[in-house]
């Protein structure tokens, strides 16, 4: 991807998306965000990366903000001239989608992203990067996954995550819109969202409380860098298969009982731990089998857990301490 492009990110006020945006913009790439802000958690947070992806400075590219939802009419206009659409906008949350909240889930990860490309499909884009996930595969068949296995997604929000990948494989086939779909696996690092573990860790550590495990703690997974996530989608932009699916993973399995000592040496205290019941549609295991994304992107993932951990918990611990220099910022 060349510098200037006119690049479109949803889900801009997000973790990942907030992310990709500012190193479009250092870049020097024109970038247009889309978010709705929605409630789904603190909307003062968002807000903040959408301020933070602002205040990029010294790359050359630009920067346009429209709060618009995916559904709403006005996306058209969004999207007007957009060459690399990178798609982060969903609803998360792999343990809420039980339940009434389901519409949520369908409404915001399925119909979005059928909008996004049936507003697409007779455009000039060059490629379409989706965000998918690693819960498509639920309890895989085998470890490390590859893509040819068979995705059996064992949580309602893998199931839509899915079905908008498989739309994203068919508009690629059928209406020539030039998708590829990123399967990232379980992002941290600075900015991290406020209902994932490592972020419920550090918080409940650093205000002297026991964290939390879901089950026995003994649940591996493939724990992957936000700024390996963010070069993925760059390499993605440039890949000329399209309707193409990859893994994009940490390279490295870790069972969560053995983040605890790592997180202690990073906070430099004992952590106390509280045994919870496993959450339903929790899968007991992840590994990216990245050959794929290796061999067709050059996609390496450089941060190991421990350095990746650290830049979390300096980046948490700054905010708790009220260094708002850091937010959304990543090493
Ligand atoms: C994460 C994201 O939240 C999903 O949006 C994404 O789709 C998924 O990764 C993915 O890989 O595709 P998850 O793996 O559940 O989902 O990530 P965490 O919230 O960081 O949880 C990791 C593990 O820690 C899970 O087994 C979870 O049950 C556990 N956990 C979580 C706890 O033990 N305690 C907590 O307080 C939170």
């Amino acid at each position: 991807m060349d510098a200037p492009r006119h690049c479109v990110v949803t889900g801009v006020a997000g973790f990942i998306g907030s992310a990709l945006a500012r190193e479009l913009l250092r870049a020097g790439h024109h970038v247009t965000g889309i978010d709705c802000v929605d409630d789904y958690y603190d909307r003062a947070l968002k807000r903040a990366r959408i301020e933070a992806v602002r205040g990029v400075e010294g790359g050359g590219g630009d920067f346009e903000f429209r709060e618009v939802n995916l559904l709403d009419p006005a996306l058209a206009s969004a999207l007007e001239g957009a060459e690399y659409v990178f798609h982060l906008a969903g609803r998360p949350g792999v343990r809420a989608s039980w339940g009434e909240r389901f519409e949520d889930f369908v409404r915001d990860n399925v119909l979005a992203t059928q909008r996004l490309l049936e507003t697409l499909k007779r455009s000039d884009i060059r490629r379409f990067v989706y965000s998918s996930s690693s819960s498509v595969y639920g309890n895989a068949e085998a470890y490390p996954t590859s893509e040819a296995l068979r995705p059996q997604p064992i949580s309602p929000y893998g199931v839509t995550k899915l079905a908008a990948e498989h739309l994203c494989t068919l508009y690629a086939r059928e209406q020539a819109v030039p998708t590829v779909s990123l399967r990232y696996f379980t992002v941290y690092g600075p900015g991290q969202r406020p209902d994932m573990a490592f972020n419920r860790f550090i918080a409940a550590a650093s205000a002297g409380r026991a964290i939390e495990i879901h089950g026995d703690g003994r649940q591996t997974r493939d724990f992957t860098f936000v700024d390996d996530i963010v070069r993925a989608n760059l390499l993605a932009a440039d890949h000329e298969g399209a309707g193409d699916v990859f893994n994009i993973g940490g390279g490295a399995r870790t069972a969560l009982l053995d983040v605890i000592p790592i997180l202690e040496r990073a906070m430099e205290r004992p952590i106390a731990l509280e045994f919870l019941p496993k959450s339903a549609g929790d899968a007991r295991d992840t590994a990216a089998d990245i050959t794929r994304a290796r061999e067709a992107l050059g996609y390496e993932p450089r941060v190991s857990l421990e350095d990746g951990l650290t830049a979390q918990v300096w980046w948490q611990l700054g905010r708790a301490e009220g260094h708002r220099g850091a937010e959304g910022a990543s090493v």
